[in-house]
């Protein structure tokens, strides 16, 4: 059976882009592979956490995990910190990552740019996310487009270690969805949504009430063309509504700007409401009867799981450079 991995970091508020663009796919994948899925928490640390706070979104993610559909009868759901593997093989990694791919990461070019003191996990992200992909023979990584470059990175990594070790590691395909891989802000629409922007407008989290979805959907910014068509460049408000409503009802955008075109933004708006509602709500009747015993359950069994298979690939990697 072919195997999947992904992750998500436990900050800030979980969007609709990372369901669509994401965690939507994993619940799909499950039946037909071997899934794991992770809460990358050592991630998170990357940029100042209040360890409290911290401590709670990890339980939240995995609740979140369980209300979207994934089964832990069949899927390995776990925390990254559970399973100290990731760390150890994440420093090997980085003995044979350069200085120089790292630096042009742009996911870390945006997040350091203009800060003061911006921590060395940062800078070395990559590396930790390819050792969480590598560790589990991964064939592949469902993510949205903003994780495409590091996925690259980590099948370079993987082909180097290979070449230079022997064969040893799996390389990963990504799996990046032709629409929906990049849901943009709704108050800025050049830029993609994001769990920690400011601006709490600009996202729909997956917690949101049926009313804030209303006056975020509502609000949303669009053009004064009042003439509708999918063009991302011309019109990026427009066409992320349309994208948005297109990944919910599994119809194309052609087919939704045809549907609308005459009827204008209003109702555009007004039926994206409806539908968004409609999605958060099956995801959050489940989290609202899930336990924090069970949620505390699965993950303990999953990280008892994950351990088992990452122990064996870091010791591989290990006795081949050199140690043990
Ligand atoms: P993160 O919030 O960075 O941990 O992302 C979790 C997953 O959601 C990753 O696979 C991201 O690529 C994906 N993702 C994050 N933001 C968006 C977005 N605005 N549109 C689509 N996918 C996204
Ligand atoms: N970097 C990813 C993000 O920000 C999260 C992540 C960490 C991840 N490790 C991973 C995704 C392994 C896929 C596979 O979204």
């Amino acid at each position: 059976m072919t195997r999947v991995f992904s992750g998500v970091q436990p900050t800030g508020d979980i969007h609709i882009g990372n369901y669509l663009g994401a965690m939507k796919r994993f619940v799909e994948l499950q039946d037909e592979h071997e899934c794991f899925f992770c809460v990358v928490d050592l991630h998170a640390l990357t940029v100042p956490q209040n360890p409290d706070i911290l401590r709670n979104k990890i339980l939240q993610l995995a609740r979140i995990y369980l209300a979207i559909g994934l089964d832990p009868a069949k899927t390995t759901l776990f925390a990254q910190s559970h399973v100290p593997a990731h760390s150890e093989l994440a420093w090997l990694l980085q003995c044979i990552t350069y200085f120089g791919e790292l630096s042009r990461m742009t996911q870390f070019k945006d997040k350091s740019s203009g800060k003061e003191n911006v921590s060395v996990g940062l800078f070395t992200y990559p590396a930790l996310m390819a050792a969480d992909i590598l560790l589990y023979d991964t064939d592949y990584v469902p993510v949205g487009a903003d994780q495409k470059q590091h996925l690259e990175l980590t099948r370079d990594i993987a082909q180097r270690f290979n070449n230079r070790f022997g064969e040893t590691f799996v390389v990963p395909e990504p799996l990046i969805s032709d629409v929906g891989a990049k849901i943009m802000s709704l108050t800025d629409p050049e830029k993609k949504m994001s769990k920690s922007a400011e601006d709490e407008m600009g996202r729909i989290s997956l917690l949101d009430t049926p009313d804030m979805v209303k006056k975020k959907i509502m609000r949303a910014v669009t053009d004064s063309e009042n003439c509708v068509y999918y063009d991302p460049d011309k019109k990026p408000g427009l066409s992320n509504l349309i994208t948005l409503m297109s990944v919910q009802t599994n119809r194309s955008v052609e087919d939704i700007a045809a549907e609308y075109d005459g009827k204008g933004y209003g109702q555009l708006k007004k039926d994206l409401v409806e539908v968004t509602v409609n999605t958060l709500k099956g995801i959050q009747d489940k989290y609202n009867s899930i336990s924090e015993d069970e949620i505390r359950k699965v993950l303990s069994e999953g990280a008892d799981k994950a351990r088992v298979i990452a122990e064996k690939t870091l010791q591989k990697v290990q006795q081949k450079m050199g140690l043990r």
